[in-house]
């Protein structure tokens, strides 16, 4: 199936009752397990590469895989560059096939954020790729939950009218990098972003948050959700129980229980975020 930008996959199915789920797929065995929990729940779905991935692989490399995965799906298929910082690092993507870019001026004053931003949109735009901004931020891993950055109502919807962005990522409690999730996001701010933003927004850090603060963020708003952290851990879990009880377990081996262990959790998120038979 052809790749999609993630303003088709929401497209293909407006109610605000799903949000589509990004998984992050830093290698080959991520991204097959990511697509295989898609193509069993008939989900549209969004492969995603960013920093971590480009340690042990070129963008090129990430996206001709992806690609060449997403194009034997029988599913629809976003292929998104998450937290790209520099606008170099957004062009680089889109010469290589992103179908979505997702630019972070989080860091930046609230002006050089949206001048950074209505650049991407620009490059975006020629390349027929959507865009995500952010406003507000989700911290890294080791930040404190003290130094979350919450939305300003203000800043986003003044944000979303000087874009043009297609999604907005918005920061309402959650932090990157939770292997657990136990955090509740501030649901009251996230109302009244709905109720301004005319885009949809994007849940950062979901990994760390509930599952019922997720099916509540999707019926104010939320219709992307990120995961990382915990289809990692997930991975590592099992792959540790594997090697535990049989240390000369083969390589390809071990990948394989890491991979089915991604494949388990993100069915389960697919099904959370609503998102099973959507494609
Ligand atoms: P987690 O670290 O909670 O999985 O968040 C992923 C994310 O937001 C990627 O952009």
């Amino acid at each position: 199936m052809s790749i999609r930008t993630i303003t088709d996959l929401l497209a293909s199915s407006p109610a605000k009752d799903w949000a589509v789920g990004q998984f992050n797929s830093h290698n080959l065995v991520m991204m097959g397990a990511a697509l295989a929990a898609a193509r069993a729940e008939r989900a549209p779905v969004i492969l995603a590469v960013g920093y971590q991935s480009t340690k042990y692989f070129s963008l090129q490399a990430l996206a001709a895989a992806m690609r060449v995965l997403a194009e034997e799906a029988d599913v629809p298929v976003a292929i998104h560059l998450d937290h790209a910082r520099e606008l170099e690092r957004v062009r680089e993507a889109l010469d290589c096939g992103f179908s979505s870019v997702m630019f972070d001026g989080s860091a930046l004053s609230f002006e050089d954020n949206v001048a950074k931003t209505r650049q991407v949109v620009a490059m975006a735009r020629d390349a027929g790729a959507s865009v995500e901004g952010e406003v507000g931020v989700v911290p890294q891993p080791g930040a404190k939950p003290g130094e979350i950055g919450l939305t300003d109502i203000g800043q986003a919807t003044e944000f979303a009218g000087l874009t043009g962005v297609d999604l907005l990522a918005v920061s309402l409690g959650s932090v990157h990098g939770m292997t657990e999730a136990s955090l509740a996001i501030d649901q009251a701010l996230l109302e009244k972003l709905g109720q301004a933003i005319p885009v949809p927004l994007v849940l950062h850090g979901a990994s760390g948050v509930t599952d019922e603060a997720v099916r509540q963020a999707i019926t104010k708003g939320v219709r992307k959700i990120n995961v990382n952290t915990a289809l990692k851990a997930a991975a590592v879990r099992k792959m540790r129980e594997a090697l535990t009880a049989r240390p000369d377990t083969d390589l390809l081996e071990v990948m394989d229980i890491g991979g089915r262990a991604i494949t388990e959790l993100a069915v389960h998120k697919l099904r959370v975020f609503g998102a099973s038979g959507r494609a």
